[in-house]
């Protein structure tokens, strides 16, 4: 796993805890690679896993749910640190068709030892868009919580409800998006108020 994603990690632990329990939890984790991450290392996926299972225990939070919570963080910081990724922001459902086709490909140019995971999808109607995550690597809560990103970048109102297709594993899941008739982002103050009519 790049050390993009540990360094991102770390910084979200340091944001909310601050550095005196970031330290704390990388010497609680007894990492293998000692916890000193640089963006464009790479790094055992597993000691992903360890971090959020040590945060767990400190925190008292389940670790699906923390992983989760990470995505969310990290789909922020990607959109800042890779903005030509949504230079062309059309909608939340648009943008996930290009993460198997366009984004980890891109990923995969610019990292060539990352290891990433398949995306399928299916668009059967302008509501309702599905993605199938499958991967070596246990991380689907992890999608979940970019996902999540993605829909709260895009501002639409979309639900998200998961099925897991990995009997707990984490290794595949199905994602079933689905988004209110008509609702899109808001942009009635664009507008002005509205004149009414006679
Ligand atoms: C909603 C959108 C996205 C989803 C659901 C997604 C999903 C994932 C997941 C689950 C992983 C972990 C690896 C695995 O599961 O096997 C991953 C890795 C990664 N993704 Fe994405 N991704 C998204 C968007 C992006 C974007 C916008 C970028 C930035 C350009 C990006 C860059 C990366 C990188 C750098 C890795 C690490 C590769 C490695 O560990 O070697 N992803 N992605």
């Amino acid at each position: 796993m790049k050390g993009i994603v540990f360094t991102e990690f770390l910084e979200m632990v340091d944001g909310r805890f601050g550095e005196e329990f970031c330290d704390r939890l990388i010497d609680a984790a007894d990492l293998p690679s000692g916890g000193s991450y640089t963006a464009v290392g790479t790094y055992d996926f597993n000691e992903m896993i360890t971090l959020v299972e040590a945060l767990s225990r400190e925190t008292g939070k389940a670790g699906p749910d923390l992983m989760k919570l990470f995505g969310e963080y990290l789909f922020g910081s990607f959109s800042k640190r890779y903005p030509v990724f949504f230079e062309q922001k059309t909608s939340c459902f648009d943008f996930l068709t290009k993460i198997n086709d366009v984004i980890h490909p891109e990923v995969h140019k610019l990292y060539p030892d990352a290891q990433l995971p398949h995306f399928s999808h299916d668009w059967p109607d302008d509501n309702s868009f599905v993605l199938v995550y499958q991967s070596s690597r246990p991380f689907a809560a992890l999608a979940e919580g970019l996902i999540a990103g993605a829909i709260a970048y895009f501002g639409e109102k979309i639900t998200l409800e998961v099925e897991d297709l990995a009997a707990g594993a984490g290794t595949m899941a199905r994602f079933n998006l689905s988004k209110e008739p008509g609702a899109g982002p808001d942009f009635s103050s664009d507008f002005g108020p509205d004149p009414g009519h006679d």
